[in-house]
């Protein structure tokens, strides 16, 4: 029994590590679901991550959502001037200030860094995308992503960002009933990391990102442990950012 091996928030790190197949585990104390405090804290945690990675000329590519703008939030004062920061995804949902292009706009203001934007729907159509890729401003946006060397993504409840990517409610319970609990990056995964399904995502996916110097995922609350548990990144450098609350039922489910 995992569970038995637990004594604090140590122990918990090595396991996840082992099993989710992560370089670094950092849980942070408490439960983002039950205290907003503990999401800001997850926040903090991934910015003062970041800002330790983060060298020289380095491009960072972010999703977006509500962990991710936490992050954003509590970044500290620090001068990425030398940096460009460029959004990993284009637009998905309605709520404005946790899209990729916002929250990439809000850090690279906060410290001094330029920045892209990318102004794609995140869910086209091949044929729709194969356009816009010719568009030389978007194929630019497109071409950062795939050479940057630091990806902060979120890791979402499969129906949840199956709704807030607009699918119907019948496309939602194909979803679910195949096994969809956990979304990165536009892939859905079923428990323990199998792959159900992959959205096209401005024509970039996880596995573009195999070779990526630096992978943040940040997620937390226990709600999510299903989702974080599905999620494996396949890339060795990976570095998982969550909460107590998730973590421990992640070790309970193992
Ligand atoms: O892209 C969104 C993440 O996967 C989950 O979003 O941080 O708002 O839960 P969230």
């Amino acid at each position: 029994e995992l569970v038995s091996q637990i004594k604090g928030l140590d122990d918990m790190e090595s396991i996840l590590k082992r099993e989710l197949g992560y370089k670094k585990i950092i849980v942070v104390p408490g439960d983002s679901d039950k205290d907003p405090n503990v999401k800001k804290e997850l926040g903090n945690v991934a910015a003062l991550y970041l800002s330790s990675v983060i060298r020289h000329k380095d491009i960072i590519a972010l999703t977006g959502g509500s962990t991710i703008k936490e992050m954003v939030n509590s970044f500290p004062k620090m001068d990425f001037r030398d940096n460009l920061i460029v959004p990993a995804r284009g637009s998905l949902g309605r709520i404005i200030d946790i899209q990729s292009n916002n929250v990439v706009a809000a850090l690279a203001e906060k410290v001094g860094a330029n920045y892209k934007l990318l102004n794609v729907p995140d869910n086209l159509s091949n044929e729709s995308l194969e356009v816009l890729l010719k568009e030389k401003e978007i194929r630019e946006v497109v071409d950062y992503i795939r050479n940057t060397q630091i990806l902060v993504l979120g890791i979402g409840r499969a129906d949840k960002m199956a709704a807030r990517r607009g699918l119907s409610e019948e496309e939602i319970t194909k979803l679910l009933e195949e096994g969809a609990v956990g979304e990165a990056f536009g892939t859905y995964f079923g428990k323990s990391g199998k792959s159900i399904r992959r959205i096209n995502s401005v024509g970039i996916c996880l596995d573009d990102f195999k070779d990526v110097q630096h992978m943040i995922a940040v997620t937390g609350g226990s709600s999510k442990a299903e989702a974080i548990e599905a999620v494996r990144l396949h890339n060795r450098n990976a570095v998982l950012i969550t909460d107590e609350g998730a973590a421990r039922k992640i070790v309970s489910i193992l």
